[in-house]
């Protein structure tokens, strides 16, 4: 069955341009897809935790080894990435938080990146370290940012951590078959997102 897992990463309620654009792509998707199922990971409402010293002997503990705390400690992450597995696409909401991606959807990434469970180390391999260990899954990048110019060939592209960053996670994860829209202007343009959908 389709599932598309919707994710949200900005701390900023309904009036938010990337809640505004997720929102628009899951509306068409449910029309193309009436069987589908969408599940909705909101990390702006209800962050994830940070790893931390108990996460992180338990990920790296073979999974029969592992004390009772220390599969509670790795509760949270396996569920993440159950419903991560699930997804046949994902959308991600994304606004740019200094020139990176909000400090949630970090902290989520750090939760679902587990060595032997999404991917794997490959020392010495060209172009990446890391073999991903997830089927490929359509993934739809809605990115937001309050400034311009951070586009590809243009000014300040050599301080966008915000695409390039999501599309080497995604990559490490074995996920390449990445779309990005960016909405750029919001602080400056009270009507960039009406604009955007005019053009
Ligand atoms: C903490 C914080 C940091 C931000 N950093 C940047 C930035 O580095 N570059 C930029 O263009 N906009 C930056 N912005 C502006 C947001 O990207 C912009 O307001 C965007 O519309 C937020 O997305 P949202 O409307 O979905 O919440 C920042 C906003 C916040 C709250």
């Amino acid at each position: 069955m389709e599932n598309l897992l919707v994710i949200n990463a900005s701390p900023q309620g309904d009036g938010s341009y990337s809640r505004q654009m997720t929102a628009r792509f899951t509306r068409l998707w449910a029309t193309n897809n009436p069987d589908g199922k969408v599940v909705e990971r909101d990390l702006g409402r209800r962050p994830v935790p940070h790893v931390d010293e108990q996460w992180i002997s338990a990920a790296f503990t073979s999974e029969e080894a592992r004390t009772p705390d220390q599969r509670t400690a790795l509760e949270i992450s396996d569920a993440l990435v159950a419903e991560l597995k699930n997804a046949t696409t994902i959308v991600i909401g994304c606004p740019m938080h200094n020139l990176s991606v909000p400090s949630t959807l970090k902290a989520y990434i750090d939760q679902i990146v587990r060595i032997g469970v999404t991917t794997k180390l490959v020392p010495d391999t060209p172009q990446s370290p890391y073999m991903g260990l997830l089927s490929n899954k359509s993934t739809y990048l809605m990115l937001v940012r309050g400034g311009y110019g951070y586009q590809s060939g243009e000014a300040y592209a050599p301080m966008n951590f915000q695409e390039p960053y999501l599309r080497a996670v995604l990559g490490m994860l074995g996920i390449r078959n990445v779309k990005a829209i960016a909405l750029e202007y919001t602080a400056v343009h009270s009507n960039c997102f009406e604009s955007a959908l005019d053009g």
